[in-house]
């Protein structure tokens, strides 16, 4: 079986949902607590045994790719002044040489057109596909739980996990099959389904591992919702060619595309910082004891 080594990033999203934020710079590079979104994303692409980065970026979108390079000026600088802590920290955040790839969506066509940008740099191989925005909190991140998943069955693993069954017409959601191992075959996927229709309440989570061939079905996708090109199109087309299991995570889920959810993210997060928590909880405190205008 060939293994995960490479991840997509499509990072060419407009953001529209976090306008003026977003104007000028990317949802991606947005801060939760102490790091930009990107970094946790990234980092579970890491801990999951990933060793090559590619990003699908667009206009505006430089940035990332500063953020992932060194900066002498400043190592330099932490090394002068003795901040060894900032500066190991950095270090390991740092992709090695070569690990990253950047390439552009022109246009903003839809997901499916961005993650079919990559191409040829994922080559003839199966490869992790990570929206940035949806960032995750667990002992066990999810595209590590994926790539065990996958290490057992094969084909493709898609991130699935349990949403407010009334919100259920929000998401793409799987219909479930055989359970096996610590998944299931996924034996339908409804984008957006009619309220009460869904067969579910297990939507599509951000995270998936895809074999070579959605490249083919990409090429040749029409636009479907929205007008825009749809990664759940092609891949129910190459559900019914290969198999696509669901792996169910149970961790914490934050949709940092939008503003509640990243605001959500930065309490999660902070609140799990032993230096934080307690400054936050007093804060959080304040803040509700103020009168409302
Ligand atoms: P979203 O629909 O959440 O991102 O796409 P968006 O289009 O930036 O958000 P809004 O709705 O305007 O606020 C999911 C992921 O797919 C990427 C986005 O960057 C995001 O990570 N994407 C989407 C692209 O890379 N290209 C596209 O054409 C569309």
């Amino acid at each position: 079986m060939r293994k995960v080594r490479k991840a997509v990033f499509p990072v060419a999203g407009l953001g529209t949902r976090f306008l003026p934020a977003t104007k000028a710079i990317p949802k991606e590079m947005l801060t939760v607590v102490d790091r930009p979104v990107i970094q946790y994303v990234v980092d579970e692409a890491r801990e999951a045994g990933i060793e090559h980065f590619i990003f699908v970026t667009g206009r505006n979108k430089a940035v990332i790719e500063d953020h992932f390079d060194i900066q002498f000026e400043l190592y330099d600088t932490l090394e002068q002044r003795g901040k060894t802590d900032q500066l190991e920290m950095l270090r390991t955040m740092q992709p090695a040489p070569g690990q990253t790839s950047f390439t552009r969506q022109q246009e903003p066509l839809g997901l499916g057109h961005a993650v079919w940008c990559a191409r040829d740099l994922v080559g003839n191989e199966p490869f992790a596909l990570l929206l940035p925005d949806m960032i995750m909190q667990s002992e066990e991140s999810c595209m590590k739980g994926m790539v065990e998943l996958y290490r057992r069955t094969g084909n493709n693993v898609i991130g699935v996990q349990e949403c407010d069954p009334d919100e259920a017409h929000k998401y793409g959601i799987v219909a479930k099959g055989a359970e096996l191992h610590t998944g299931f075959e996924i034996t339908g996927m409804v984008e957006k389904p009619a309220k009460g229709t869904a067969p579910t309440n297990l939507y599509i989570n951000g995270r998936y591992i895809l074999q070579p061939e959605i490249f083919q079905l990409l090429e040749n996708q029409e636009r479907g919702a929205g007008g825009e090109i749809q990664l759940t199109d092609a891949m129910l087309r190459l559900g019914k060619e290969q198999t696509l299991f669901g792996y169910h995570y149970r961790g914490n889920t934050y949709d940092c595309g939008s503003p509640e959810g990243f605001i959500e993210a930065n309490l999660a997060f902070a609140l799990q910082k032993p230096e934080l928590r307690e400054v936050v909880e007093g804060l959080i405190g304040k803040a509700l004891g103020r009168p409302r205008d």
